[in-house]
């Protein structure tokens, strides 16, 4: 690998030694560096929540070379995480939580306080285009993400949580004009149903991300791990469950539990095992339980006869329901393109921010619905004694410190207001 800070090192003690043959090689060398520069171009970068209380910086080249990063003041070569065949290169440089000053290519990189208090929350965000479905992607009003990207930055939160379900551009657009010519796994449709909407509120606040289905084996597994896995990247057989991990985010700890595999036979003991991993640690702490499918949703505007038998939230429903510790308060979720919140009875409670950019669900429900019952194929039955819809385009804004839920749309209108408890249940007036 070229080692930039090897070669700047080098160029600076030949420069001392101010021979006429020593004067010639320095300009050769700061023509190649140069060079080299102009090769290596980051297109992207950002930086996100990983395990054990770190950072991870990224950035996207397009060669096979790394940026230098400057942390606190001391030089630092980025690790390359992935490459693809000189073509694309994704960077990696692994910080301590508590770093304070991180800069790419001189652009200052977001970290994270010592204290989180505003967090928003986004799902669901890609450009949809599957057959019939073909999505305005390039009307800003067909396709909202930037613009709920922008009022997100406005909130300027210290931390932004997107629950999944990135890449939604999968068959050709019909009608290039307004959907695109970008479609399929592939970096192109990566760059822009996410990484270029995101490109400037990517400096703003660090990210945890969330696979969705969207990102499943057979799906857009390959970006996924290349760019957004908060694991090292291992180029192997997809994983369809990936690690669950923990954040402590102060007074409430989030714990990221993949359900993005639609496979249930295949994969239920699998999750039945995380799941009791997670259960059996010892929680000292109101925590979130932050997993692409909801486990509760309703999606007809008649939820009582809503029961999740497919897509994956069957095992979810059936192995969970009953053994969430006491101390977890809310599952939040997407999946599902809509805004709801449902407020269960003995159960954690249900947040959905799925309304992100991704063609939005019929929104045809109620505002409110009061008391419903689910009915579920184990013969237990689940109710609700409030669900709440918010209709548009939106994201979700959690204040730690005022113990606030807000729902808000894409014209940053805030929608609803919940209030946090001390355990950080939501509870609406
Ligand atoms: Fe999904």
């Amino acid at each position: 690998m070229f080692n930039l800070i090897q070669f700047h090192r080098s160029i600076s003690e030949l420069s001392l030694k101010m021979t006429p043959n020593n004067v010639l090689i320095v300009l050769i060398l700061v023509i190649i560096s140069n060079l080299q520069h102009i090769h290596a171009r980051t297109l992207y970068t950002w930086s996100q929540v990983v395990p054990q209380n770190q950072l991870s910086v990224r950035a996207i080249t397009d060669n096979n070379a790394c940026p230098i990063a400057r942390v606190d003041n001391k030089q630092v070569e980025m690790k390359i995480r992935s490459s693809m065949n000189n073509t694309e290169t994704v960077c990696e440089l692994i910080v301590d939580r508590l770093a304070r000053h991180i800069t790419v290519d001189d652009k200052k990189i977001a970290t994270l306080p010592k204290n989180i208090r505003k967090i928003a929350i986004i799902g669901d965000t890609g450009c949809r285009i599957k057959g019939d479905e073909q999505q305005a992607c390039n009307s800003a009003e067909g396709w909202p993400l930037r613009k709920n990207l922008e009022a997100i930055a406005l909130h300027k939160p210290e931390l932004i949580v997107h629950v999944g379900d990135y890449l939604y551009r999968q068959t050709k657009c019909l009608e290039t004009t307004s959907c695109g010519s970008f479609f399929g796994y592939n970096p192109e449709t990566w760059y822009a149903d996410w990484f270029d909407p995101a490109k400037d509120i990517s400096l703003r606040a660090p990210f945890i991300f969330i696979r969705g289905n969207h990102e499943a084996c057979g799906r857009g597994h390959e970006g996924w791990f290349r760019y957004l896995d908060p694991f090292p990247f291992a180029p192997e057989n997809c994983k369809p469950l990936d690690f669950s991990w923990a954040f402590d985010v102060g007074p409430v700890k989030f714990f990221i539990f993949d359900t993005s595999s639609p496979e249930e036979i295949f994969e239920r003991q699998r999750k039945i095992d995380a799941f009791n991993k997670f259960n059996s640690l010892i929680c000292d702490k109101p925590t979130w339980f932050l997993t692409h499918r909801p486990l509760w949703c309703t999606t007809t505007r008649e939820p009582e006869v809503v029961a999740l038998k497919s897509q994956g939230n069957l095992t979810d429903i059936e192995e969970f329901q009953d053994e969430f510790p006491k101390n977890v308060s809310a599952i939040l979720s997407g999946h599902f393109h809509i805004a709801q919140i449902l407020l269960m009875d003995d159960f954690p409670d249900q947040i959905i921010v799925g309304n992100g950019g991704a063609l939005l669900y019929a929104q045809d429900q109620k505002p409110i619905y009061k008391n419903v019952d689910f009915h579920y194929p184990n013969g237990k039955n689940y109710s609700a004694h409030d669900i709440r819809n918010f209709f548009g385009f939106g994201f979700a804004i959690a204040r730690l410190d005022s113990r606030a839920l807000m729902f808000f749309n894409s014209d940053n209108k805030r929608l609803y207001s919940a209030g946090l408890t001390d355990d950080f249940k939501p509870r609406l007036k």
